[in-house]
């Protein structure tokens, strides 16, 4: 009986089975590394469709063969017995020499793949250091002097040629829809080129890590933004630039922060000029694909009213006195030029925070700040907020900043724009 049910159900579950299957050849996903936007993943891809054709037509062949052989010389009821034979020297010729010829015929393909691939990058390229941290991005433009993290900026139709490091552990780089994907390995330099087609509009691109680098390895994302030659340009301009906060005048750390404040601001006899950021993608043409959505951890409050209080000149102290000058480098602000942490010069001109897991703005960069180890588990930032259980070190964090000294850090990194 149920024997009957599933040689009916067989044939309605192989047609689902495949149709199933072929959702995966979809394109419109964001993470589909079948999509073609660079010379890159284009050679790559013609390879796997080689592959995929001859592997197509020999295992059509070979099934083929065996259900008609299965069929037709099954064992019958008082049939004759078998033909007994020994060996046949042509067919076993025929079936050395044909996948002979297709092995030759998909071997061509890739060796010369791999050249092209494993070639120095052509002059001209762009340079980008990637150096990999637990657990974050670090890039740096060597010939342009600038360093950002887990947003990386790319101008379309120029060869970017990446030059992959780690500071800790292995990671591995990985834009699905740019190609890739390559190690970053310990004490030696992986090299990796690729060149977002010329034709491609300003978009944004999802990156990972692919290599298992500890509690947070699925929480290191990159932000790949490919913009046009003019628009490179711009951004790259300004993000070389230090970001001097108040801009007018250099920083002047030991200044006592709340008396000051309001004589410093009447003091401005005329609206400042409205500051040159350079070009930074619009947030309003943001992919959703891009847009983080992870959830803020439920025991972490923070009064979001505060952050419209929050006061830029205090914040720059604080984050001196706060700790946040002992890992983060500003270019721009004296005595910041730590390289633990991500260098946060213009981190205002980015869209994410915590390397792709939450959008950049008050309510969540004050979070962070707050307790970044409970947004991010296992992180090395620590743990700001008075008064907050470090998950980490299991300790609760007596002295650091309290909630309107956090909105005042706020309020000085969203000046650096
Ligand atoms: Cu870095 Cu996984």
């Amino acid at each position: 009986m149920s024997k009957l049910r599933l040689r009916h159900a067989a044939p309605a579950l192989l047609v689902a089975v495949f149709l199933l299957a072929l959702t995966a050849c979809g394109t419109e996903y964001p993470n589909s590394t079948f999509n073609r936007h660079t010379d890159f993943n284009t050679s790559i891809d013609a390879l796997w469709d080689r592959l995929l054709f001859w592997g197509t037509i020999v295992f059509v062949f070979v099934e083929a063969a065996l259900v008609v052989t299965l069929i037709k010389y099954r064992k019958r009821a008082g049939g004759p017995e078998a033909k007994q034979i020994h060996g046949n020297a042509a067919l076993e010729i025929t079936w050395t020499a044909i996948p002979a010829v297709i092995l030759v015929l998909i071997a061509v393909p890739t060796v010369k793949t791999i050249f092209e691939t494993q070639a120095p990058a052509p002059a001209g390229a762009l340079k980008v250091e990637v150096i990999g941290h637990q657990w974050w991005w670090e890039f740096h433009y060597p010939e342009l002097g600038i360093t950002t993290a887990n947003e990386l900026y790319l101008p379309v139709g120029r060869t970017a040629s990446f030059e992959l490091k780690t500071k800790d552990v292995l990671h591995s780089f990985w834009i699905p829809q740019m190609g890739g994907k390559r190690d970053l390995i310990t004490n030696k330099s992986n090299f990796m080129w690729f060149t977002p087609n010329a034709d491609l509009q300003s978009s944004v691109w999802n990156g990972f890590c692919t290599e298992y680098c500890g509690t947070s390895h699925a929480n290191m994302k990159i932000r790949l933004y490919t913009v046009q030659p003019d628009e490179f340009a711009s951004w790259a301009a300004h993000q070389a630039k230090p970001a001097v906060y108040p801009a007018a005048e250099p920083a002047t750390p030991a200044t006592p922060a709340t008396p000051a404040i309001p004589a410093a601001r009447g003091a401005q006899p005329t609206p400042a000029p409205v500051e040159d950021v350079g070009y930074m993608f619009p947030t309003a043409d943001l992919p959703d694909h891009v847009i983080p959505k992870t959830p803020t951890p439920a025991g972490l409050t923070y009064d979001d009213a505060l952050l419209a209080q929050g006061d830029p000149t205090a914040g720059q102290l604080g984050f001196m006195i706060g700790g946040c000058i002992g890992c983060h480098a500003i270019n721009g602000l004296p005595g910041a030029v730590s390289t633990i942490g991500p260098d946060l010069t213009h981190i205002a001109s980015r869209h994410t925070i915590a390397a792709g897991l939450f959008p950049n703005d008050g309510p969540h960069l004050a979070r962070w700040i707050k307790n970044a180890r409970l947004m991010k588990p296992g992180i090395l930032m620590n743990t700001i907020g008075r008064g907050q259980y470090d998950p980490l070190l299991k300790i609760t964090q007596e002295a650091g900043l309290d909630d309107k000294q956090i909105a005042d850090v706020v309020a000085y990194l969203q000046k650096l724009k």
